[in-house]
């Protein structure tokens, strides 16, 4: 695996003219925030080496390379989904590509249920800590030298980035929830009773992503900040049928406003 991510990162060094410190990890129907991106270089996943390809609808599957609030990026529209059938090695292959490009700070976006009683459809959740509940975990077997055996978890979800996200989302007038994300292998929505016990053990939103490629950035020291967008509630008695296509819906509304925030933190950190 390391001599793959070596063979990558590589590739792509002397592909991109640019050094970007800064990764964005697009995720589904948040493609406003790449229409924000000076794009320079549009490189499909097919073409990068050893890159897993995209499947989902809604998931184009290319790296953009360019530049977001003045600064030189790099990000992932399209993601690696467990309930793909990608191993968890797959999914997180390209955090560790990144953190050989000399990645710092990673952004991260997800559409998710809201789990908590005081959300609603359409609100940004700001992502203060997660819970694992992936049944397999992205850092087993040998330990990559990036980090240590066993890494400690108190701040996967850089404090000062969420203090800047705070101040920016008030200058703007942009209201933001705080919570804890639950990611979870899918492919199927929570029952009723699964997005209880979800909130039970201490989710605010639920989703398919994000806490893998998080708990690699976080071993390879990436500083990372993540938002959800509650896309559909999952609270009892306020539960309705749920869609791929509402979900995206539901995100696309709101995506301009998580576009603006991440943009602004973009240009100041
Ligand atoms: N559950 C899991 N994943 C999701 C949801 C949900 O309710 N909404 C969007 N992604």
């Amino acid at each position: 695996m390391y001599a793959k991510i070596q063979e990558t990162a590589t590739w792509l060094k002397a592909r991109i003219s640019t050094q970007p410190e800064t990764a964005i990890v697009l995720g589904t129907g948040l493609g406003k925030l790449a229409d924000e991106i000076e794009v320079k270089d549009r490189i499909p996943y097919s073409e990068i080496p050893n890159m897993p390809v995209s499947t989902v609808e809604g998931h184009s599957g290319c790296l953009l390379i360019g530049k977001l609030g003045g600064k030189d990026i790099l990000a992932m529209q399209g993601r690696f989904h467990f309930y793909e059938g990608y191993s968890m090695k797959e999914v997180t292959f390209p955090i560790r590509v990144m953190y050989e490009l000399g990645i710092k700070t990673l952004f991260v976006s997800n559409a998710a249920g809201g789990t908590n009683p005081t959300f609603k459809i359409g609100d940004l959740m700001i992502i203060t800590d997660h819970i694992n509940f992936f049944p397999e975990h992205p850092l087993h077997g040998p330990n990559f030298p990036t980090g240590p055996r066993f890494p400690d978890m108190s701040e996967a979800y850089d404090k000062q980035l969420v203090a800047l996200a705070d101040e920016i989302a008030k200058e703007k007038g942009i209201e933001v929830q705080h919570g804890v994300y639950l990611g979870t292998q899918g492919p199927t929505f929570e029952t009723p009773a699964e997005y209880k016990m979800f909130r039970i053990l201490g989710a605010d939103s639920v989703g398919m992503s994000t806490v893998p490629e998080v708990i690699v950035a976080h071993h390879c020291g990436i500083k990372v900040f993540g938002m959800s967008i509650i896309t559909d509630i999952g609270v009892e008695g306020k539960i309705v049928e749920v869609s791929h296509e509402e979900v995206q819906k539901a995100a696309n509304a709101v995506q301009p406003l998580m576009a603006e925030i991440m943009r602004e933190m973009i240009k100041r950190s």
